[in-house]
């Protein structure tokens, strides 16, 4: 059909089955959260993880956009699972459209996730230093 000619079916498959949506509670001492957009189309992505032991034991994210833009975050959230926050930080937007064969035009829809996943860490991490700091504080 018309969407197929328009879309590799690896997009199709994560539009119409997309992994990992919802979301987490963003105060929680343990998740990371990045809600980044896009200017040129106004779409919005936000992702979150939660972390153990330096690993993303768990993501989910939720995406108002494209089809490429609500794959690509979806292929991201299987990627990152269980990664190192260090192998997560080397996840590239360049992968992400080669999975799903995203044309030139999407490339931005990619590099919305790779953005996401990087601020979610950095997110996660800035919470851990305040922590730490805080512990220090008081004791
Ligand atoms: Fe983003 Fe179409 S340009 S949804
Ligand atoms: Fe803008 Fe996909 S995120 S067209």
């Amino acid at each position: 059909g018309i969407i197929k000619r328009n879309y590799h079916e690896r997009v199709l498959d994560h539009y119409n089955n997309p992994r990992n949506v919802g979301s987490f509670d963003k105060k929680s001492i343990d998740v990371g959260t990045a809600t980044v957009g896009a200017p040129a189309c106004g779409d919005v992505m936000k992702i979150q993880i939660k972390v153990k032991e330096n690993k993303v034991v768990d993501v989910c994210f939720k995406t108002f956009g494209c089809g490429s833009a609500i794959a690509s975050s979806s292929l991201a959230t299987e990627w990152v699972k269980g990664k190192t926050l260090d192998e997560c930080l080397e996840i590239k937007n360049t992968d992400i459209a080669k999975h799903l064969s995203l044309p030139p035009v999407k490339m931005h829809c990619s590099m919305l996730a790779e953005q996401a996943i990087k601020r979610a860490i950095y997110d996660y991490k800035v919470k851990q230093e305040k922590l730490a700091a805080e512990n220090k504080g008081s004791s």
